[in-house]
């Protein structure tokens, strides 16, 4: 991709300078779903890897379970509030069609000296996100908050077996800064699109395409629909493909990865990528049993929880990879 005016090294001085993560507290199993659907533990354990979820509460939104993932990223850095620039968070259930879910997020900090918007990019929106970040980071924005938040409870049908298991909600944040010799930095990203299978995994309703009348309501074209089978094969092709080409692009072996941080859609999905890409069950970071799918919320979940839990080390090559609704895709390659 040409960058007029930026320098391609200018363009890579960019880090992860905090990360930070939140949950809610309500646990919803698997033995839940059996009371409301034809689904069996056993089954969902076996065809996803998914154990648990977490459901935010009903007066719990996408922009409050940002703001809790943002405050810790914050602390995390080393920052105040007030040192925030820029505020993008990446979701597909946002509090409102507008204002932007950034917009609460800024005044829920007091985040004054903040621009924001909110960015659409499915599940990669962490990844799209970061890769937005890093450009703006190199024309002089110094602390970039980057938010992957969403509330997918009230997206989901609860009558369809096929999709109401999958998914959770939370929120996952980042602080980018510009890099320096001192600091780790990203080494590589790759983004990816494919408008052509829009229809595989949407919400049909709610949008300029159909209005939510009552009879659209009445036939549920509120919530997600999804086709599972070709999602799940498209999913593994892409996170491999953007995978190799950010180790390419980096001119870094497959080998040299301390940790990857896959997307946590489906433990079957990220199995076949590792295997594919060659990587050791150690190299892959998995949290998908305890929060299922959280779209844009997952990689930034699971970063900030590889961190605190002490699987990443100054130094280490890390590995964000994503695939989500579009299609879309995205990967980050980072030396911590
Ligand atoms: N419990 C029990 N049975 C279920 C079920 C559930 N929760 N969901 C679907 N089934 C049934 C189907 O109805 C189907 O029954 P049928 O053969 O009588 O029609 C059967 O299980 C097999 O369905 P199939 O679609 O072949 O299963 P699968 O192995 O592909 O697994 C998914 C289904 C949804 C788990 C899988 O396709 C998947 O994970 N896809 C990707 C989803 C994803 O991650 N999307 C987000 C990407 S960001």
């Amino acid at each position: 991709m040409e960058n007029p005016g930026i320098q391609e090294e200018t363009l890579h001085l960019c880090r992860i300078a905090g990360t930070g993560s939140y949950v809610p507290e309500r646990v919803v199993t698997n033995a839940d779903f059996e009371k409301i659907v034809d689904t069996s533990d056993a089954w969902i354990v076996e065809r996803t890897g998914i154990r648990e979820r977490r459901f935010a509460a009903e007066n719990e939104f996408t922009s409050d379970m940002a703001t809790a993932a943002a405050r810790k990223a914050i602390k995390n850095a080393g920052i105040t509030v007030e040192d925030i620039d820029m505020i993008i968070v990446t979701t597909v259930s946002p509090d409102n069609i507008f204002p932007s879910t950034a917009a609460r997020v800024q005044n829920n900090l007091g985040a004054v000296n903040a621009i924001g918007f909110d960015l659409e990019a499915a599940c990669a929106g962490l990844i799209y996100g970061i890769e937005v970040g890093k450009r703006f980071i190199a024309t002089g924005f110094k602390n970039i908050l980057v938010i992957g938040a969403e509330k997918l409870s009230g997206m989901m049908d609860m009558q369809d077996r096929n999709t109401c298991i999958l998914f959770g909600d939370g929120a996952g944040a980042v602080i980018l800064q510009r890099a320096n010799q001192n600091t780790g930095r990203i080494l590589a990203t790759e983004l990816g699109l494919d408008g052509s299978r829009a229809e595989m995994l949407q919400v049909p309703a709610g949008g300029s395409r159909l209005r939510p009348t009552y009879e659209v309501l009445d036939a549920r074209k509120q919530y997600m629909a999804m086709r599972g089978k070709e999602t799940f094969r498209y999913a593994v092709t892409y996170m491999v493909d953007c995978a190799r080409k950010v180790f390419e692009k980096a001119n870094c072996l497959v080998e040299k990865l301390t940790l990857a941080i896959p997307h946590q859609a489906n433990l079957r999905i990220i199995q076949a990528a590792a295997e594919r890409l060659g990587l050791r069950d150690d190299q892959v970071f998995l949290n998908v049993a305890k929060y299922g799918n959280t779209s844009s919320a997952s990689v930034g979940i699971a970063l900030d929880e590889a961190v605190t839990s002490g699987r990443i080390h100054r130094g280490d090559i890390v590995l964000l990879v994503a695939f989500g609704s579009g299609f879309s895709w995205g990967a980050v390659l980072l030396e911590w």
